[in-house]
């Protein structure tokens, strides 16, 4: 398994481009589904967790293809990829694929609204709480759906005719629950409507696509979503949106080691609330047109508190990064997780590296520290991994990040876009 060297204490300088976000790309890819037309996706990030989709999209029968190296494309440019599901040969999403990333238990809408059934493996727990499916299969049934669960399977058919437009009301935010109703209702027969739908920028950039496959969307990005269905969707060309999580990994990295870095192609309306929040750090944060620019060169680092919420607020793919920062602040900060219920594992092995925090229930009271030391870390998760080298980036001495696996379902070429920035990290194999 390969481990991540990192020796802390050099700034950051220099600029990092922001790669296609992998949060957008996954529901994109599982949208391909819906139509025997190319679905071509420009700007994909090459992640592991894409290629494990493209494998569970390979096993329904869509033939995948990753278009070869344009002349004069950057090196950093995302991928182009070919999707093209003419004919499904099997709607089972079998435990073995779905069980490695719960994003892939979403091909059930478009399964479903495609070909009228679909059977997909329930996706269990994982590191950051329980993440159950019931929203998700409740709105399909909302859509005229019948769901058993049969031996760890979600086992789903539509009636006779197809789906039925219907009411979809939420009784929280759930971003796969939005995905999913939006996929569904693109085929139904008639209107529905999706009331306190996410508004995530990962919605909006799937509806975007779907409505270039032909679907007819309305209000995306608010929090009802209406939809009138259509008998077939087609091909599309599609870019997908720049990561704001990337975004505000990076530009946490510069507020914690100092620096001076543009995040090429960001795009700061996407992470508004996370970029605000720097600012009262006293990092310097600004919009340029080819993308933000983080700075922080002398000063402290002051401590705010944060309250993870649905988009438009401070996001809790953020949390742990974030929480990294503010080990270092001049005086206490208070972080509150509302969205998962067990998304503080980072906090035990940031502690290793010296930083003092304090759990009380969805709280975590850090309380910043002069220095961290370097010291073996390991993560249960992605954020929380990325975490764990903005600390390292900071701490005094060597830092070795093991299952770095995790970093790489996320985040694209990371030692690379650090190291060019002056970091002194490396990867070691085996
Ligand atoms: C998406 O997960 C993201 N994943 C997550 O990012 C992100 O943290 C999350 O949205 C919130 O922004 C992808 O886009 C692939 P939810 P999702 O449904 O859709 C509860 C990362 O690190 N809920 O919005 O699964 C749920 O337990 C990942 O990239 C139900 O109770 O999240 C949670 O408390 C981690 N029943 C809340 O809703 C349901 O049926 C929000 O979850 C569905 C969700």
């Amino acid at each position: 398994m390969d481990r991540i060297r990192i020796v802390g204490g050099s700034p950051l300088n220099g600029s990092i481009p922001i790669s296609g976000a992998k949060n957008a790309a996954l529901p994109l890819m599982i949208a391909s589904l819906l139509t025997p037309e190319t679905v071509i996706l420009e700007n994909v990030p090459r992640l592991s967790d894409v290629r494990q989709l493209m494998r569970i999209l390979g096993n329904h029968g869509v033939d995948a293809s990753i278009d070869g190296k344009r002349a004069g494309q950057a090196d950093d440019a995302g991928e182009t990829v070919r999707f093209s599901a003419r004919t499904i040969v099997d709607t089972t999403a079998p435990y073995e694929l779905v069980s490695r990333m719960r994003a892939s238990f979403w091909v059930i809408a478009p399964l479903l609204a495609r070909m009228g059934e679909a059977r997909v493996s329930l996706p269990g727990g994982c590191a950051i709480g329980t993440r159950p499916v019931d929203l998700l299969l409740q709105a399909l049934e909302s859509l005229g759906a019948k769901i058993d669960i049969d031996a760890g399977y979600a086992v789903a058919r539509a009636p006779s005719g197809g789906l039925r437009g219907g009411e979809v009301a939420f009784p929280k935010v759930t971003v796969g629950g939005t995905h999913t109703a939006l996929m569904a209702a693109t085929l139904a027969h008639g209107t529905t409507v999706i009331e306190n739908a996410a508004r995530e920028p990962e919605v909006v950039d799937l509806a975007q696509c779907l409505i270039g496959m032909g679907a007819r969307i309305e209000g995306a990005g608010s929090s009802r979503i209406v939809v009138q269905g259509v008998t077939s969707l087609g091909g599309v060309r599609h870019p997908v949106l720049p990561d704001r999580i990337e975004t505000g990994t990076y530009a946490m990295a510069v507020a914690m080691t100092g620096g001076d870095v543009l995040l090429r192609n960001a795009r700061p309306e996407l992470l508004q609330a996370a970029l605000d929040v720097l600012a009262q750090t006293g990092a310097e944060v600004t919009s340029t047109n080819e993308g933000v620019r983080v700075r922080r060169n002398g000063g402290g680092i002051a401590p705010v508190d944060v309250t993870t919420e649905p988009f438009p607020g401070f996001p809790t793919d953020l949390q742990a990064q974030f929480m990294a920062l503010m080990t270092r602040a001049d005086g206490t900060s208070r972080i509150r997780e509302t969205i998962f219920e067990n998304r503080f594992m980072h906090v035990q092995e940031l502690a290793r590296l010296g930083a003092r925090i304090r759990l009380d229930g969805d709280l975590a009271i850090v309380e910043g520290a002069p220095v961290l030391k370097g010291a073996p870390v390991m993560a249960t998760d992605l954020r929380a991994s990325v975490s764990l080298v903005i600390a390292a980036l900071a701490a005094e001495g060597e830092t070795m990040v093991h299952r770095v696996y995790h970093l790489d379902r996320g985040f694209e070429a990371l030692e690379k876009k650090l190291v060019r920035c002056g970091a002194e990290v490396e990867r070691i194999s085996g």
